[in-house]
């Protein structure tokens, strides 16, 4: 049967990163194929009847029918069976699908606006990146640190809502090395379509040595910074200028300047309050050159950034000025 060539499915679908894919594009395809067929039976069986059966004279009569037996148990039997086998067929994917194996390698995964972060049980993390390895089964426990999100990669034809105050689960088995795109897909904010990650297929070896490497090793700090820049922050806070439409104060020239708040008091963008204004945002809540105050929607990023990061980020900031 030609739609169990795993060669031939991938031409309707993405990439099959997993055997849950290469079952999930089978039973697909046996839907199409099974629905294309009944669509010329249907289709081509009406067009057949109303050309043949077309008054041809003034005179015809309707022929008088009654029923057949056989031939509506048969158009009535056969679809039950094949809808039977779509359950059947469905229900052993998604069960394969949901339970993982008690042997799974368990990653935390956090959705936020407007990245993934993950974090594993030796300590690791990383930001828009999941490194696991191949031919190992794979757990995400899904949360949320704002709004609902929702993890989806469609080579391994999964998909999880993050919900905020709840843990979620998702399971893989990736079966092949490479990269393979994660979206969100649930709509969250402004920025939603660029709320991206990759998942790193990548060998036993070199997960090991990835799990242990500390990625700044060697980096200077403000080179730190500009790397969680990226990751973190640049979605909000511009490098530019700052615009009337900016949603979050523009970070050039914002260190050692006299920053306003909403309450009416002010301090000096020194260390301290740069630090407190990422692990608490909403301790100071800073005003817009027009005057009024921005809208305290930042995530709080305490336990979420490493000394080392932090500071990073504070000397980056001492670099962003013209
Ligand atoms: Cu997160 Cu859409």
């Amino acid at each position: 049967m030609f739609w169990l060539n795993k060669a031939h499915a991938s031409t309707f679908m993405p990439p099959q990163g997993t055997e849950i894919a290469t079952q999930y594009d089978s039973l697909y395809e046996f839907i199409v194929i099974a629905s294309l067929i009944s669509c010329v039976l249907v289709i081509g069986g009406l067009a057949m009847f109303v050309l043949k059966y077309k008054r041809k004279s003034e005179t015809d009569k309707t022929a008088y029918i009654t029923h057949d037996t056989r031939l509506e148990f048969a158009w009535s039997f056969i679809p039950f069976v094949i809808f039977l086998v779509v359950f059947g067929w469905g229900t052993y994917i998604y069960v394969q699908m949901r339970k993982a194996p008690d042997n799974a390698f368990e990653v935390h995964t956090f959705g936020q606006k407007w990245n993934w972060d993950f974090v594993y049980k030796s300590g690791k993390k990383s930001s828009g990146l999941m490194v696991v390895p191949v031919n190992t089964p794979i757990k995400l426990i899904i949360s949320s640190r704002d709004v609902l999100h929702s993890f989806y990669v469609p080579a391994f034809r999964i998909k999880q809502d993050a919900v905020p105050g709840r843990y979620t689960k998702l399971w893989f088995e990736a079966n092949k090395v490479g990269d393979y795109q994660v979206f969100c897909t649930e709509y969250c904010g402004k920025d939603h379509s660029n709320m991206l990650a990759k998942i790193k297929v990548v060998t036993n070896e070199e997960f090991e040595e990835w799990l242990q490497n500390n990625p700044y090793k060697g980096l200077a700090a403000t080179e730190i910074g500009a790397q969680v820049y990226a990751a973190k922050c640049v979605a909000c806070h511009q490098k530019s200028a700052e615009q009337a439409s900016s949603i979050a104060p523009s970070f050039l020239n914002l260190f050692g300047k006299t920053r306003q708040f909403a309450d009416g008091s002010s301090t000096t963008a020194d260390e301290n309050y740069i630090r407190e204004s990422i692990l608490n945002p909403n301790a100071k809540v800073a005003k817009r050159i027009s005057g009024e105050a921005f809208s305290p929607i930042m995530p709080a990023f305490a336990g979420q950034l490493s000394d080392e990061e932090l500071m990073g980020i504070i000397e980056f900031l001492k670099t962003l000025k013209e």
